[in-house]
């Protein structure tokens, strides 16, 4: 069966604060969807890719991403939506008729993504049909109320922080995007989240690695540029 990544480049960055989109500010020299992409080009279980741009973004982004860095095995490139589980959509709208297999869904802004955590989650997405990579919170976290007071706290060992990617059997996630999309209620915030709601598929945690940042606002940037020294 099939394992295609879709990955989403799609996004404004508005909480970067930046004057271009966060996924092509330069990290290490290269500019930070190039890490991701490279990542999962290189791992052979994945069999192509499906990349998630802004509208007009096309163009650009084949010349100056994938020519000019040799990424390989990207079938296509869609342009994304107003929010991200539009761009997921159209993405997922590209790939039906073609897949019968998985689809791995992950955040063009998680660059420090690694090949053995990509395994793990193809691995666990052919058992359980729907996985996500995360880690366990290291924080307390609590629940606070309008006013600003605090109504409980969540057990911590219960709690993980979720990350991408995000897999699922291709048919499982096509129906449930397809049933969200009938219904009114558009309050989420990951793809998980719409299988939790739209099918009665349980969603598998797969422990991934605290390297894998979503890089989201500006001091980020100097965290990410750690883990490239460190890690990477
Ligand atoms: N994304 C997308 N299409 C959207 C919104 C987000 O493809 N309409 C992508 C982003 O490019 C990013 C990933 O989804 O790789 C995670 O989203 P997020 O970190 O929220 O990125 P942005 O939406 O770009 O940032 P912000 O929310 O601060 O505007
Ligand atoms: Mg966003």
């Amino acid at each position: 069966e099939k394992v295609t990544a879709i990955i989403l480049a799609a996004g404004q960055g508005k909480r970067m604060k930046s004057n271009i989109q966060k996924q092509y500010i330069s990290l290490g020299n290269k500019p930070i969807i190039v890490y991701a992409l490279s990542t999962f080009s290189k791992c052979k279980e994945i069999d192509e890719i499906v990349v998630v741009v802004s509208p007009g973004d096309i163009n650009y982004f084949k010349k100056e991403i994938i020519d000019k860095y040799n990424i390989e095995k990207v079938v296509t490139i869609v342009e994304g939506g107003k929010e991200r589980y539009h761009s997921v959509y159209n993405a997922l709208k590209y790939i039906d008729g073609n897949n019968n297999g998985y689809v791995l869904i992950h955040d063009g802004a998680r660059p420090f993504v690694r090949k053995e955590e990509i395994k793990k989650c193809i691995t666990s997405v052919k058992e359980y049909k729907a996985c996500v990579l995360g880690v366990p919170s290291k924080d307390t976290i609590k629940k606070v109320e309008k006013e600003g007071f605090i109504e409980g706290t969540v057990d911590r060992k219960n709690l993980w922080l979720i990350q991408t990617p995000q897999g699922f059997s291709f048919e499982l996630i096509k129906e449930a995007y397809v049933k969200f999309f009938e219904d009114s209620n558009t309050n989420i915030t990951d793809d998980a989240m719409i299988v939790e709601n739209y099918s009665d598929k349980k969603v598998k945690i797969v422990e991934g690695s605290y390297n894998n940042i979503k890089i989201t606002t500006p001091e980020d940037l100097i965290f990410g540029e750690a883990i490239l020294k460190h890690y990477i």
